[in-house]
């Protein structure tokens, strides 16, 4: 078997960063694109996600966190989740030291909650209820399932990080409509006829 060509990139089979093309070998060289920064936003706005808050217990044990529509479950085993922080964030690194976090997906009449904690400051969980779980993770008071992790990877892409979170434990805390966000705007859930 051939060992594998380092100019590849390792998830794009096929794809090179460097060189010229090689079509007999599959080989096509990637061209750095400059995609326009509002076209961007507003394609990717066209895909609706849920809403949902991350959260640790600082150094203080006070509550940090920060809303977050990159949610995503990645792998039943092992049990793995996601969710991608700007890596301008100042949450995230306070979550990252904590070294595990709690999901809590919020519900369709949790904007408030949202606005609150989407917010930057340092009092962001000022009249937001919770309580603290078995595992010393904030769970939010109301939100319809908690999903609650351990960090088990942080890789770098781009602007933003890759986190995977390990479950350690999980719930569906409320029978109750997630909040969704699409196109700038919040909403609910509406079962098609
Ligand atoms: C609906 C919604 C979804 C968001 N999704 C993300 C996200 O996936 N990743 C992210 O880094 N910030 C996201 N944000 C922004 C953060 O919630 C927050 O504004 C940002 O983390 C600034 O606060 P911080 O500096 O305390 O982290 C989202 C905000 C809203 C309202």
């Amino acid at each position: 078997m051939r060992p594998p060509d380092r100019s590849l990139l390792p998830s794009s089979r096929g794809f090179a960063m460097t060189g010229s093309d090689d079509p007999a070998a599959g080989i096509f060289r990637v061209t750095p694109s400059s995609i326009d920064p509002t076209l961007f936003r507003q394609v990717l706005a066209s895909y609706p996600t849920g809403v949902s808050v991350i959260t640790a217990l600082g150094p203080d044990d006070k509550p940090v966190g920060m809303v977050v529509g990159t949610f995503t479950s990645v792998s039943l085993d092992p049990p793995l989740v996601g969710f991608l922080p700007d890596k301008k964030s100042s949450s995230w690194p306070q979550i990252e030291a904590a070294g595990r976090f709690c999901v809590n997906v919020l519900a369709s009449d949790q904007q408030e909650i949202c606005r609150r904690v989407s917010a930057k400051g340092p009092d962001k969980f000022a009249g937001v209820g919770y309580d603290l779980s078995r595992h010393n993770l904030p769970v939010i008071a109301g939100a319809i399932a908690r999903i609650e992790c351990a960090l088990h990877a942080v890789v770098e892409a781009g602007d933003h990080w890759i986190v995977l979170g390990h479950v350690l434990g999980l719930e569906v805390t409320r029978d109750d409509d997630p909040m969704l966000f699409h196109r700038g705007r919040y909403g609910g859930f509406a079962e098609l006829a």
